[in-house]
C-alpha cells in the first residue's frame, strides 16, 4: 500500500536546475511516484521536465507533463486542465517551483530582478493556487504544498527572494483558513539549507566560492552539522499530501536540521 495510493498530483517545477546531486523537484516526483500517486509534472523548461518523466518510467511508473510556467494564469489552468483530462480530479499540487537572486545589500536590488522573483514566487504560487481550487471544491477534498525558505523567517542577504517566501508563508496561511470549509488544506515546507543544483550552483555562481567550500560553510551553520537532502523534503512532502496528515493545514513546516532554532 502507497501513502498516496489513487491520489492524483501536479508537482509544479518538476524539472531540476543542473547540477551535480539530485533536486526537490525531481526527488518529490520520483518519491510521489513510490507511493502510488498520478503525476502531472509541469515546469517552465521541457527538457529538465522529461528528464523527470524519464526518471519516473525508469522505475515502472508513469507520469503526464506538461510545460507551464506558473507565472501564466494560462498555463496554470492549461495545468489543471492536463490534470482533469488525464485523471478526472486533482488531489495534491505541490509547487516547489521559485527562483533565488542574491541582492548581498538593499541597494543592489534590481527592479527587473526584483518583480521575476517575486513573478515566479509569490505571484506564481498565487495562480497556480487559484488555477486547482475549483476542482479540489468541487470534490470537497485537496492539499496545497507551497515550498518555502528559512529565508522567509532568517536573515540571509537574498532580498527579494525572502520577501517572496515571507509572503508566501501568510499567503498560504490564507488558502487554509478560506478553503478549510471545503475539505482542502494547505501548509508550507520551510526548507533551512538543502544540498541541490540549484543552491548550490546558485551561490557559486553569484559568489564566485567553490562549491566544496560553500557546502561546507552550509553545512556548518546547521545545528545538525549538515545540510538537508532533496529526499528528506521529498518524504516530508509525501507526508503532507497524504491522508496521515489529515488534520494539518495552516502550517508552515520547518524542514531545517534544527537551524530556525537559531533565531530569537
Ligand atoms: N535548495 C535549498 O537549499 C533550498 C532552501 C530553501 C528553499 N528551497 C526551495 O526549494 C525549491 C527548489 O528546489 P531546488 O533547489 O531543488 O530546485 P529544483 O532543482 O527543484 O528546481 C526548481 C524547478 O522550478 C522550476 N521553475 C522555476 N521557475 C518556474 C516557473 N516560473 N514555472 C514553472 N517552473 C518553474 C525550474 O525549472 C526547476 O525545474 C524552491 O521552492 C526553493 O525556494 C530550496
Amino acid at each position: 500500500m502507497g501513502q498516496l495510493d489513487g491520489k492524483v498530483a501536479i508537482i509544479a517545477g518538476a524539472g531540476q536546475t543542473a547540477g551535480e546531486g539530485i533536486g526537490n523537484g525531481r526527488a518529490t516526483a520520483l518519491a510521489f511516484a513510490r507511493e502510488g500517486a498520478r503525476l502531472v509534472l509541469a515546469s517552465r523548461s521541457s527538457g529538465p521536465l522529461e528528464d523527470t518523466r524519464d526518471a519516473v518510467r525508469a522505475e515502472g511508473f508513469e507520469a503526464e507533463i506538461i510545460t507551464a510556467d506558473i507565472t501564466s494564469m494560462d498555463d496554470c489552468h492549461a495545468m489543471a486542465a492536463a490534470a482533469m483530462k488525464a485523471f478526472g480530479r486533482i488531489d495534491v499540487l505541490h509547487n516547489n517551483a521559485a527562483i533565488g537572486a542574491f541582492e548581498g545589500d538593499s541597494v543592489n536590488i534590481q527592479p527587473e530582478e526584483w518583480r521575476q522573483v517575486m513573478d515566479i514566487n509569490l505571484n506564481g504560487a498565487a495562480f497556480a493556487s487559484k488555477a486547482v481550487l475549483p476542482a479540489m471544491r468541487e470534490q470537497k477534498s485537496g492539499c496545497i504544498t507551497h515550498v518555502g525558505s528559512i529565508a522567509a523567517v532568517a536573515m540571509y542577504p537574498i532580498i527579494a527572494y525572502k520577501a517572496s517566501k515571507a509572503a508566501l508563508n501568510e499567503f498560504t496561511r490564507w488558502l487554509a483558513f478560506e478553503n478549510a470549509k471545503y475539505g482542502i488544506r494547505a501548509n508550507v515546507l520551510q526548507l533551512g539549507l538543502i544540498d541541490t543544483p540549484l543552491a548550490i550552483e546558485g551561490y557559486h555562481e553569484a559568489t564566485g566560492t567553490p562549491r566544496e567550500e560553500l557546502r561546507a560553510q552550509r553545512a556548518a551553520q546547521v545545528p545538525m552539522g549538515r545540510m538537508g537532502t532533496a529526499w528528506e523534503l521529498a518524504a516530508a512532502a509525501v507526508f503532507l499530501a497524504s491522508d496521515a496528515a489529515s488534520y494539518i493545514s495552516g502550517a508552515v513546516l520547518p524542514l531545517d536540521g534544527a537551524l530556525a532554532t537559531k533565531i530569537g
